[in-house]
């Protein structure tokens, strides 16, 4: 964690992400200890943390200066890898909370937007049966797609970064990240949903081969 001492500007918009201390300095010259946001290193596939099932999330750690820089740490991380969803376990911490925010990705041109969300101890529910199958790829599996079915609606419960209740229904592709950052909770990855593996390519015979009409 990078951590330096800075005056603080005047009119200044505190982020969630900056902490106030004491200042070990006598005022009029008060300074503020400022945490700034981190790329955090991505696990991949093998690393045993992607199989663990992540730890549920109390109310009261869930306020923590800790977890909240930990939340803008992973929003700057999946931002960083254009990722549309990432998991903790995705950077090493095995604990119940996923981001996610499809905006112009370069990853996913064509799918519907997803405003940033934080999901802390979700669950899950499918509202029918009905299954869809498209193209999936993940950051813990780098340079390889393949195709896998998901529910097409689920009932998505989960409490926001402010421990307020989140209850909603998500469809199509929203659906689909939601699913897929859930089985990272529970660890589990794309691969293990897919019907067969015969879909799965590289992503350079995923352009050459798969995207022609
Ligand atoms: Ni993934």
């Amino acid at each position: 964690m990078l951590v330096i001492f800075t005056r603080p500007p005047t009119n200044e918009h505190q982020s969630s992400a900056a902490i106030l201390d004491a200042s070990p300095f006598s005022s009029p010259a008060p300074y503020v200890k400022k945490y700034f946001m981190a790329i955090l290193k991505v696990s991949r596939l093998g690393h045993p943390v992607l199989r663990k099932v992540t730890e549920n999330i109390s109310t009261q750690e869930l306020q923590s200066p800790e977890i909240q820089k930990f939340i803008d740490d992973m929003i700057e991380t999946m931002k960083e890898y254009d990722g549309v969803g990432l998991a903790a376990d995705q950077v090493h911490e095995s604990k119940q909370v996923a981001v996610l925010e499809v905006a112009d990705n370069p990853r996913y041109p064509d799918k519907a937007k997803v405003p940033l969300t934080v999901l802390v101890n979700p669950q899950i529910t499918p509202l029918s049966d009905e299954m869809e199958e498209d193209w999936e790829g993940c950051l813990s599996i780098p340079d390889l797609r393949g195709r896998v079915p998901r529910y097409k609606t689920i009932h998505v419960q989960a409490l926001d970064r402010s421990g307020n209740t989140l209850d909603f229904i998500a469809n199509d592709f929203h659906a689909r990240v939601i699913q897929h950052e859930f089985d990272h909770l529970n660890g589990k990855v794309y691969l293990d949903r897919m019907r067969d593996l015969t879909t799965l390519t590289f992503l350079q015979e995923f352009a050459r081969y798969w995207l022609r009409p």
